[in-house]
């Protein structure tokens, strides 16, 4: 609801009707109408999967960071897109990008390599945090890895950091390899068991887990202290979101509700109470039990 000037007794709603064509606007209509401006590059497979990322939050006060940015056509979209956004800002190493101009005073450029120190810096000066980041940078893997480490910190809780193109992850030419232990593919599928961790029953830690990649840094807060809640695996996108505050314990309550048991009645014995965490395992693994309880 709004209040019309001149008339503060009364206000009107102006909210828009569902059908709207401001209310309709999504990622792939916006991509698929756009015939003039400057030239965005996506594969089509990503756009109904934006819409589901980012469709939620569209009409939000939403800093964005997307990392290369070419011909800068998706800044103009994402700008389309986001209503309201406060900054949307996009860093090229290319430095004919710094000839991109916008009239929307929310877009800035960032000439420069994403993964230099000044250049994170200059990016965290226009908006100290980004509820959405994109990697659409060199696609290499040492890249993908190091703006992984550099920029998820930069990332809201809540937000979600969105790499495209991750096919090149299988590809000789940009440090990809189907079986290498090292690629920043592997990095990301050690997410799986992150993710899981409260469920671990053996000794090891997070940082064995991730060894490999941390052997002369130390491991990120962010990846220590809970703050990735999920990972998604799309051909060619990996998309990881941060949780919105940092816990390994994310499974959460046990809800038991009805009152009809017919199956497996002992269940009711929980109902009501309840259970943090997740349960030790069921049966007569009374090795593993004992374990459990420590
Ligand atoms: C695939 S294009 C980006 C397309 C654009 N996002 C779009 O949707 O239209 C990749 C861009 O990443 C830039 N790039 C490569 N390495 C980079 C780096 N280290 N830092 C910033 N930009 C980089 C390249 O200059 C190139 O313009």
């Amino acid at each position: 609801m709004q209040e019309l000037a001149g008339c503060s007794h009364r206000s009107i709603d102006v909210r828009l009707a569902p059908q709207h064509p401001l209310n309709m606007r999504s990622i792939e209509t916006l991509h698929r109408q756009k015939k003039t401006g400057k030239v965005s590059d996506k594969w089509d497979s990503y756009l109904p999967v934006y819409d589901r990322l980012f469709g939620p939050r569209k009409d939000d006060a939403i800093d964005l960071l997307e990392i290369g940015i070419q011909n800068g056509g998706s800044l103009e979209i994402w700008s389309q897109f986001f209503v309201n956004a406060r900054r949307l800002v996009g860093c090229d190493i290319n430095p004919r990008c710094a000839g991109l101009k916008y009239s929307d005073k929310r877009i800035s450029v960032v000439v420069g390599n994403a993964n230099e120190s000044g250049i994170r810096a200059r990016i965290q000066h226009i908006a100290a945090k980004y509820d959405f980041i994109i990697d659409d940078g060199s696609h290499t893997s040492e890249d993908i890895f190091q703006s992984f480490v550099l920029y998820f910190s930069m990332v809201r809780p809540g937000g979600i950091y969105v790499v495209e193109d991750t096919h090149t992850l299988y590809w000789p030419k940009y440090g990809g390899d189907l079986h290498s232990p090292r690629t920043a593919t592997s990095f990301f599928k050690l997410f799986a068991d992150l993710v899981n961790y409260e469920h671990w029953k053996e000794s090891s830690t997070i940082e064995d887990l991730f060894g490999r990649f941390f052997k002369t840094s130390s491991l990120p807060e962010e990846l220590s202290a809970g703050w990735v809640d999920s990972i998604e695996f799309r051909n060619s996108m990996i998309i990881i979101r941060k949780a919105r505050t940092a816990t390994h314990a994310k499974v959460g309550k046990r809800l038991i509700t009805g009152t009809e048991a017919m199956v497996e009645e002992s269940i009711l014995k929980d109902s009501g109470r309840s259970t943090t965490g997740a349960r030790p395992p069921k049966g007569p693994l009374k090795r593993l039990r004992k374990l459990w309880k420590g």
